[in-house]
């Protein structure tokens, strides 16, 4: 969502800012802006992207310290005077900010009440004003009392004409700093700033910190705090396209890597304290699964196998919907699973389960991101950073991490055990062979394109993937996609089966694969064209479906991995074959940090 990035240094702010800008466009934004000190203060924001903002601004806009914004609306439409920066009254103080303030609007009313005046629809512009009315000569003061008048979340960075300094504060929204040598940068995520620094300082909530071209002071309730730099393992190149057309398509690529990466750490880091840990409490109790989007999915094929490997039940819910419902035990053992480990409803669900004395196990893929923080243990999948809004290796690293984690303290047979780590093992060359087939499938996403609604039927593990071919379709081609558990196609929508709506059906050879073709047949039978997945070797299929996709033998456990790489790769070519913004898709954001 929303994007904080500031610069303070020896060089000119401006390209800096708008570099680190286009790095974080990724998250999914509306309207972009940058405020530069340098004499005085320039603010040049509009509801354009990074690039079309470059064009506009002036030839002369020189200062060595400025901040910038990605801005995705919430409050007030995406438009030039909702965009960040936000300014005071006096036209000295800049302000960009991520999160929600709860109490804006009677802030707000107090505020016009005292004299001062405001622009824009969003919660934000309170903040310059707040931050104006508590300064007399000490910005971070300033802000400390504006912050302490706030309800709600945020990141923010401030910038006051004739300071030599930038603030930063975070609560519930995360915010780094990144150390460079004799220049210093905010940013929302890692990947803004990975052109200039590897060593980053994640702020903790209720910090404030004040940043110099020299150094930075970090300070929580009014005490000075040591906040260690640490260095992130992120390059350049893995935030970056390596040749590729989209990050998507990288990134897709990149999952034999993935899966390799997260077999070799678990090798060598034998058993993790979460391993242990939910083997040995799980024997009495339940599961119980949270995530949302993507990761919800993964949960879903999760639930799958460690009720197979483990023999307990397991339950899946929506992160967004548990707050409404969901009951818990105390013996109920929670695995939240959140890519950023930023989005709001996940972190939601952690604190209320925690609040209810339940261990929350968190599989994440950004270090130090909230969830971490909050969770009791955490698990990191090895994914890299996953620049394109749709998941895809995010899922998978996910997939793995929920294998490995199962695998290892699994209750089976163990000649299935070891059978299942010996395929596990393979699986990168799986992923691999289903990669290099990527033209075919492109030649199929070029029918599928063709359609404005698509069906995905799978059943039992291929259920939650059917989900996930549908999402990722809708997601970056805009294409009408409805993921259905094969057995419900006939509870209403075999009523939109007339020949123009294709059904893409997942066929993997375990105990559901007769029912499946069932299916096939019952919808052949309504004049629908089905795409098949089959494994190699299958012929029964071929004959019922009108076209097939032939995806490598693995075990039916691991079949969500090569079906979904399938799915995504599907998605990928359809949404190129009519023209989309792959990997920014209208509307979306990457981490979702409002509820
Ligand atoms: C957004 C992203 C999805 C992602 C979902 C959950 O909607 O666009 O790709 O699956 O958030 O994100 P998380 O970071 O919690 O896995």
């Amino acid at each position: 969502m929303c994007g904080i990035v500031g610069y303070i240094g020896e060089r000119q702010a401006r390209p800096i800012l708008l570099n680190c800008l286009a790095r974080l466009e990724y998250r999914g934004y509306d309207s972009c802006g940058i405020a530069v000190a340098g004499g005085n203060l320039q603010v040049h924001k509009d509801a354009v992207r990074v690039e079309a903002l470059k064009e506009q601004l002036p030839r002369r806009l020189e200062g060595k310290i400025g901040i910038g914004h990605t801005r995705w609306a919430t409050h007030g439409e995406p438009s030039k005077v909702n965009a960040h920066p936000h300014g005071d009254c006096t036209g000295k103080i800049a302000v960009v900010h991520n999160g929600v303030i709860h109490n804006y609007q009677q802030l707000r009313q107090k505020l016009i009440k005292e004299g001062h005046t405001f622009t824009s629809a969003t919660d934000t512009e309170v903040i310059p004003h707040l931050v104006e009315k508590h300064f007399d000569g000490d910005l971070e003061k300033a802000v400390a009392k504006a912050l302490a008048e706030m309800e709600g979340s945020y990141a923010i960075a401030v910038l006051m004409d004739g300071k030599a300094e930038l603030i930063a504060a975070r609560k519930d929204s995360p915010l780094i700093i990144g150390i460079g040598d004799g220049e210093n940068l905010i940013a929302s995520d890692v990947p803004a700033v990975l052109d200039y620094t590897s060593r980053v300082i994640y702020l903790e909530d209720d910090d404030i910190a004040v940043i110099t071209g020299e150094g930075v002071r970090v300070k929580k309730n009014g005490e000075t705090v040591d906040r260690k730099p640490q260095r992130v393992t992120w390059s350049v190149e893995d935030a970056q396209k390596g040749g590729y057309e989209h990050f998507m398509l990288k990134e897709i690529h990149e999952q034999p890597k993935v899966i390799r990466d997260t077999i070799r750490a678990n090798l060598y880091t034998d058993e993790t304290a979460a391993d242990r840990d939910i083997s040995e409490k799980v024997g009495a109790g339940e599961i119980l699964m949270l995530a949302c989007g993507t990761s919800y999915h993964a949960a879903m094929v999760g639930k799958y196998v460690l009720e197979q490997l483990f023999k307990v039940p397991v339950r899946t819910e929506l992160a967004s919907e548990f707050g409404y419902s969901g009951q818990t035990s105390s013996q109920t053992q929670a695995i939240v699973i959140t890519q950023s480990g930023e989005t709001a409803d996940a972190l939601k669900a952690i604190k209320r389960l925690r609040s209810e004395g339940c261990p929350v196990t968190v599989i994440t893929n950004v270090v130090s991101s909230s969830a971490t923080r909050i969770a009791d243990h955490v698990v990191y999948t090895m994914a890299g950073p996953e620049i394109s809004v749709a998941a895809t290796k995010s899922y998978t690293a996910q997939l793995m991490a929920l294998y490995w984690m199962s695998l290892f303290s699994a209750r089976i047979d163990l000649r299935r055990k070891d059978s299942l780590i010996m395929e596990l093992r393979q699986l990168p060359g799986k992923v691999q062979r289903v990669l290099d087939d990527e033209e075919t499938i492109a030649q199929h996403a070029a029918q599928i394109a063709k359609h404005d609604n698509v069906f995905f039927i799978g059943r039992g593990i291929n259920y939650p993937v059917a989900l996930e071919g549908a999402l990722k379709l809708k997601e970056i081609s805009y294409i009408h996609a409805e993921g259905y558990a094969a057995g419900e196609l006939k509870h209403g929508p075999f009523a939109l089966l007339n020949g123009k709506a294709p059904v893409v059906a997942i066929v993997a050879p375990d105990n559901n694969y007769e029912a499946m073709l069932t299916n096939i047949k019952e919808v052949k039978a309504r004049s629908s064209p089905v795409l098949a997945l089959v494994e190699e070797g299958d012929e029964v299929v071929a004959e019922v479906a009108d076209s097939v996709i032939v995806v490598p033998k693995v075990d039916p456990l691991f079949s969500p991995v090569v079906n979904a790489v399938v799915l995504q790769l599907l998605a990928y070519y359809a949404a190129k074959e009519r023209g989309c913004p792959i990997d920014f898709p209208r509307n979306l954001a990457k981490s979702v940090t409002v509820e």
